[in-house]
């Protein structure tokens, strides 16, 4: 795949780690995958529903030889360690970062395919712990290294499907399918619908002649998110079982309807019916904003996100008072069309479609803001639409 948008110098910086690590007698070769937004469809992945995410210019970059033994030495070049670990024994070491990389080997090897060891220089300029999938970018950049390097004859889907078990399995995070497609699936100034219940996938050029879009970081990171995530599953789940007793066709929230889940109120409580209630409507919504995009309308688009936030904020509850601080500060400014919490929530990033004259007024005055309020330094973030998991040839 060609590649539009490697950050050349920061290939060359992980290039250099790479030959000061493991030496410069090597053949190796660069990938890269991209981190990902997401305009509209929250939580909705793991519901079979639609989203509508994009893969975007801050990458992860992996600098990789393979050897003949079956150690796998690995440098992290953002935090300056070094792991390594045999290709028999998979261990979970008490050390975090590395649970990804072992993870896809893990994956690979269940799958019953084989490779010999490998070394790698791995960075990138992906915002950890933002919102923007830092993870499934590693994952699917790895992964897509590997098989380009040891011919293991994976398609890009094995290489998304691998890369969320992997996730699951071996990292221990329930994520949906969202984020591993859109690292590995991206194509440049495109949004992706993906149908996560058939896997069918449909691009529509995202129009960026006038509007920009911007993430502000609240730099914050909930305790609570990965309870929380799971918690929301569980509640959309038992959502499910009630629904089906009424309708055996319903196998998850894709199946019903904002309407079905209004007569049964009362049955599915106040909790999951908010619950089941934004699900529904949020995945006819994202098949709303894509009309709107077809036709053009980006401030209707816009007028949606703002609806996801606040569904998002008091349906489905996964918000926090930063985010939703970030997004009411936008509320009444005309140079913002749309804004909303993005990811899976209780900190990260907000998302917001901001005019592009002003840009820089726009950031400045979200910065005063959030430093006032919250004595932090908003880090904001102009993101470019661009194309997914590669070889940097
Ligand atoms: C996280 C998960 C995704 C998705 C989003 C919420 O990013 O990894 O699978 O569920 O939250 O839309």
């Amino acid at each position: 795949m060609k590649m539009t948008t490697p950050d050349l110098d920061l290939v060359a910086s992980i290039k250099d780690k790479y030959f000061q690590q493991f030496g410069d007698d090597h053949a190796i070769q660069v990938f890269r995958s991209p981190g990902r937004i997401n305009l509209i469809g929250e939580h909705t992945d793991y519901n079979n529903g639609f989203v509508l995410p994009a893969s975007v210019d801050k990458a992860v970059y992996f600098v990789i030889s393979p050897r003949e033994d079956n150690l796998v030495k690995l440098y992290a070049a953002d935090l300056d360690e070094t792991y390594s670990f045999s290709l028999d024994d998979l261990t979970k070491p008490a050390k975090s970062w590395p649970h990804y990389q072992i993870g896809i080997v893990e994956q690979i090897q269940k799958r019953g395919l084989e490779i010999s060891g490998f070394q790698a220089a791995f960075g990138g300029n992906v915002p950890v712990g933002a919102g923007l999938s830092s993870s499934a970018a590693l994952e699917c950049c790895l992964l897509y290294a590997l098989d380009e390097i040891f011919g293991l004859g994976l398609g890009r889907l094995d290489i998304v499907k691998m890369s969320q078990k992997a996730e699951n399995e071996y990292v221990g995070v329930q994520c949906g399918i969202m984020d591993q497609f859109a690292s590995a699936f991206g194509v440049s100034e495109s949004v992706m619908r993906l149908d996560c219940r058939t896997l069918d996938l449909e691009y529509f050029p995202f129009p960026m002649d006038e509007y920009m879009i911007v993430l502000c970081d609240t730099s914050v990171k909930h305790s609570l998110a990965s309870s929380e995530y799971n918690t929301r599953r569980l509640e959309c789940e038992k959502g499910v079982e009630i629904l089906k007793k009424y309708d055996p066709a319903i196998q998850s929230l894709r199946d019903a309807s904002p309407e079905l889940v209004e007569a049964h109120r009362d049955e599915l409580g106040d909790v999951v019916y908010r619950r089941c209630k934004f699900i529904t409507e949020e995945i006819q919504r994202v098949l709303d904003a894509c009309e709107l995009l077809v036709e053009g309308n980006l401030p209707a688009f816009g007028s949606k996100m703002y609806e996801t936030h606040d569904g998002l904020q008091h349906e489905y509850e996964v918000s926090c008072p930063e985010l939703d601080f970030l997004v009411l500060q936008t509320r009444n400014n005309p140079d913002v069309i749309g804004a909303r919490m993005m990811g899976g929530g209780f900190g990260g990033c907000t998302i917001n479609l901001v005019k592009k004259t002003t840009v820089d007024a726009f950031e400045e005055e979200m910065k005063v803001a959030y430093q006032k309020q919250y004595n932090i330094d908003l880090p904001c973030y102009r993101v470019k639409i661009t194309d997914g998991t590669g070889e940097i040839v």
